[in-house]
């Protein structure tokens, strides 16, 4: 795999000339693998509220958990595009600290670029970031963090109105500056019509094929996150039975004595124990 680090410059280029790929992480061993795969952008995502950190929105992450994941990874990372996803609290609840809470990814995290979700004040927020010299990465349709304000966890754009809407804000996004959208559940074929109107990439999460690229949370993508699985999500494994079936095995054998067995166990020549019994 070229391991040359992959610029924002790499990703606009892409279009139309290959898919790229985008995956979510949050610590070190999975941002590594990732990385090794050669995926091209690894999304610190706020969806770590979910799939780590056991709570039932990503609004309840801040930005002190946020850069303290996207450390771990950026340890880890050599070659992809590494994406610090903007916690609600940092720009949604207060505009005015976006640059400064944008600015701490990049600088204190050793993040590439950062992502934010659309909101009323988004192209605000976008160009004040894109103006500080910090590449923005959009995200539109389901958005998470206000979807109590949308209309729930729900396709987006399902009616010629809505759709359009999406593809004013896409095209807004693009105008100020961002590299690149993340498309969330969007009918296929609207997000078709973006990915074609747009000269920066797609990346789609329950967005159909069309778009430029694609991404998905890693933990659903190995079966790691059982409390609910979208329609978009495809398991590649199922890792949460694998361990649970290791966990099993551990406690058995601990309780049968049959580990730690004798190549797991240090030992002490026999004169220096005979030393020590006189
Ligand atoms: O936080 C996240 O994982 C995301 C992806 C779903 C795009 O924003």
């Amino acid at each position: 795999m070229d391991t040359k680090k992959i610029t924002v410059d790499d990703i606009r280029n892409a279009k139309g000339k290959r898919k790229l790929t985008m995956l979510t992480a949050y610590d070190f061993p999975l941002a590594s693998l990732v990385d090794k795969a050669g995926i091209d952008m690894i999304l610190v995502g706020d969806s770590v509220a979910n799939v780590v950190l056991g709570l039932d929105s990503t609004t309840k992450v801040g930005m002190s958990e946020m850069i303290h994941h996207a450390k771990a990874v950026t340890r880890a990372v050599k070659h992809a595009l590494v994406i610090g996803d903007m916690p609600y609290d940092s720009y949604q609840v207060n505009p005015s600290e976006s640059v400064k809470n944008a600015e701490r990814f990049i600088k204190e995290a050793g993040c590439d670029v950062v992502k934010l979700e659309w909101f009323d004040k988004c192209l605000e927020v976008t160009e004040q970031i894109v103006k500080a010299q910090i590449p923005v990465m959009g995200h539109i349709g389901l958005t998470p963090q206000t979807a109590d304000k949308i209309g729930g966890f729900k396709v987006q754009g399902k009616d010629a109105e809505a759709a359009r809407r999406l593809i004013d804000q896409a095209s807004n996004l693009e105008r100020l500056g961002c590299f690149g959208i993340v498309l969330e559940c969007v009918p296929d074929k609207i997000a078709q019509m973006i990915t074609q109107k747009l000269t920066i990439p797609t990346i789609g999460i329950g967005a159909g094929v069309a778009c430029d690229g694609q991404v998905l949370v890693i933990h659903d993508l190995l079966g790691l996150f059982e409390r609910f699985t979208p329609k978009f999500v495809k398991k590649y494994i199922n890792l949460s039975d694998g361990i649970l079936k290791a966990i099993k095995e551990y406690k058995q054998e601990v309780e049968d004595g049959s580990f730690p067995a004798k190549e797991h166990t240090f030992s002490i020549k026999q004169d220096e124990l005979n030393k020590l019994e006189k």
